[in-house]
């Protein structure tokens, strides 16, 4: 039965006010917390282990927990409306189900549950590259106790993706040297960091329910048990290069190019992974989202329009990659996960 703001107890506001995050100052967390402040609707509190090193963007109420101490997670979770959780990939296997375990017994309605990757219905790679069944597990988990999700489908984060080394969209920068997987020509749908920030907050500023039964404006409520799909380019590896020569200032002799089959990449970083060896998991990751028949491409779904989010510009996103090269060459272990 759909519900209706009408139908809620007095004080009801309509709107979501108070919102918690874990990983505020993570890499996509942080653009979570810059575009939620930024609207000035938003309370945001950020949970946060007691020991961490992250530093915290300002402006957040900082909770400080302990995963080994559920009541500390709970208090944090008392009264928020709804939760985000971007949770480091090196976090122990049963962090997630301790948060949203949390969150059931704080009362919490509505969870954001860690994914951030290509589109939740293209089950094949989902299954291929590992993600699939762990997020779907995530999103059963949520429902089973009593909660509703809103998931994320942004595809590989542009930027991040192309600071983050060979492993992932190809570019050494140090080195200057791409590999290209097969001829270059596989697209994929891509979102920039601040994007997927500006789309989940765009959603978390809409009503959270409408008024009654002729109210058609769009809601909250429409996204949950559903994803949130954004992009911010279809673009493929010829095509993020040219924009790579034109930021860099460099041409083809400048570069080292080198082509691999998408199916040897994802061969060798499987048995790479199946060694324990986890710096084959981008590799696999990334190779199997660019197969020319099967690639990660969910940009016909894309709510960019419904959303209102503004066209972005590949050089200035190609821009902020490389200026992100040595933050990210600064996090090796989470880098190598
Ligand atoms: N689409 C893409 O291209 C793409 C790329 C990378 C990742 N992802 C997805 O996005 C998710 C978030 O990635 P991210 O890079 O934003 O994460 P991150 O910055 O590496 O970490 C986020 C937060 O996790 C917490 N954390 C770190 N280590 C932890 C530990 N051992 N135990 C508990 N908490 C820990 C930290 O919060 P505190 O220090 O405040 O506690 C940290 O700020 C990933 O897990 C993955 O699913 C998508």
């Amino acid at each position: 039965m759909p519900e209706y703001a009408k139908s809620q107890p007095a004080g009801f506001t309509n709107a979501i006010e108070r919102v918690a995050i874990v990983g505020a100052g993570g890499t996509v967390g942080s653009h979570f917390v810059a575009a939620l402040l930024k609207t000035g609707k938003h309370k945001v509190t950020a949970l946060s282990r007691k020991d961490s090193s992250n530093t915290l963007p300002e402006g957040v109420l900082v909770a400080p927990i302990d995963y080994d101490d559920e009541a500390t997670i709970v208090t944090a979770l008392k009264g928020q409306q709804f939760f985000i959780i971007t949770l480091s990939p090196t976090a122990p296997r049963d962090t997630h189900s301790k948060l949203v375990q949390a969150a059931a017994k704080a009362g919490v309605p509505y969870i954001m549950p860690n994914s951030y990757a290509g589109d939740i219905e293209q089950v094949k790679l989902g299954e291929e590259i590992m993600l699939g069944p762990v997020a779907q597990a995530y999103r059963d988990e949520i429902n089973r106790l009593g909660m509703q999700w809103i998931t994320v489908c942004c595809g590989f984060w542009y930027d991040y993706s192309l600071a983050g080394g060979e492993a992932r969209f190809g570019f050494d920068f140090d080195k200057r040297s791409l590999t290209i997987y097969d001829d270059g020509n596989t697209k994929n749908s891509v979102s920039t960091l601040s994007q997927v920030g500006r789309a989940v907050t765009k959603v978390l500023s809409l009503k959270e329910l409408p008024d009654d039964e002729n109210d058609e404006s769009l809601t909250v409520s429409a996204w949950l048990n559903n994803a949130v799909y954004v992009k911010s380019f279809v673009v493929n590896q010829n095509e993020i290069f040219e924009s790579v020569k034109r930021v860099t200032g460099t041409s083809d002799i400048d570069w080292t190019v080198t082509h691999e089959a998408t199916t040897k990449r994802y061969e060798d970083g499987l048995a790479l992974v199946k060694t324990g060896n986890m710096t084959g998991f981008a590799k696999l990751l990334y190779a199997r989202a660019f197969y020319p028949d099967d690639a990660s491409d969910c940009s016909a779904k894309a709510h960019n329009k419904l959303l209102g989010l503004r066209e972005e510009s590949l050089d200035e996103a190609t821009q902020v990659g490389v200026d992100m090269v040595k933050e990210l060459q600064r996090r090796p272990e989470r880098m190598a996960s």
